[in-house]
């Protein structure tokens, strides 16, 4: 399979139940099926980017950014996003079409001012992508305690040409992320 193969575009409401089931085999429960749906209609999460990849005209990958804040959730801030969930269907794994997502979606999110981007997830994964592990150690603090030993699995990349220009702090993430279980493993 070749990248050219590959079709991704942002998602309309008429894509609901191919990202469902994207999010379902993925994971292969639904759990981050349910906190799709529920981000997708969460107004706290605007703006998001959520994008689909096709092979043939099948659904085989999505991919979702949120909205999060610095501190407090204040519209008039810089936009932050979070990276939450990717999920590429079992047959697809391991043919980089998780990356293809990741780098569409980094350069849309720049595309609309977005400062940085966070991720809680493979600290050996999502690194290919520029995600720098350990968030906390420049500063910023994930919505829920992150333990020592997974201190790594909290990343973060600026999208700003000048690098870490947001200052430091807590960081709020949209209300449907803002559970206990979204942040543990
Ligand atoms: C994890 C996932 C998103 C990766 O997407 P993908 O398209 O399969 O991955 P890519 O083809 O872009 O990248 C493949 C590389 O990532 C590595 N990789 C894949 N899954 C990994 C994992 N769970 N942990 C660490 N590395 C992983 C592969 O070993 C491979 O490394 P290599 O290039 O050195 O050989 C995908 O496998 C998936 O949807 N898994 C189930 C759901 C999930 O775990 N989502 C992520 C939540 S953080």
């Amino acid at each position: 399979m070749k990248d050219t193969e590959i079709h991704i575009r942002e998602t309309a409401v008429t894509d609901f139940q191919d990202i469902m089931k994207v999010e379902e085999q993925a994971f292969g429960y639904d759990k981050e099926a349910k906190l799709t749906a529920d981000l997708l209609k969460d107004k706290t999460a605007k703006p998001i980017l959520s994008l689909l990849a096709f092979h043939s005209q099948k659904a085989i990958g999505h991919i979702l950014f949120t909205r999060v804040y610095m501190n407090e959730m204040d519209n008039n801030q810089p936009l932050l996003h979070i990276l939450a969930p990717l999920a590429i269907i079992p047959e697809y794994q391991k043919k980089g079409v998780g990356g293809l997502l990741i780098q569409h979606g980094l350069e849309t999110l720049k595309e609309i001012g977005s400062e940085m981007v966070f991720v809680l997830g493979h600290p050996t994964y999502y690194p290919k992508y520029g995600f720098i592990p350990d968030a906390m150690q420049k500063g910023y603090t994930a919505p829920f305690t992150i333990p020592e030993k997974v201190k790594n699995a909290w990343m973060v990349q600026s999208l700003n040409s000048a690098g870490f220009v947001i200052p430091a702090g807590q960081i709020v993430c949209a209300d449907a992320l803002n559970k206990l279980e979204h942040w543990q493993e």
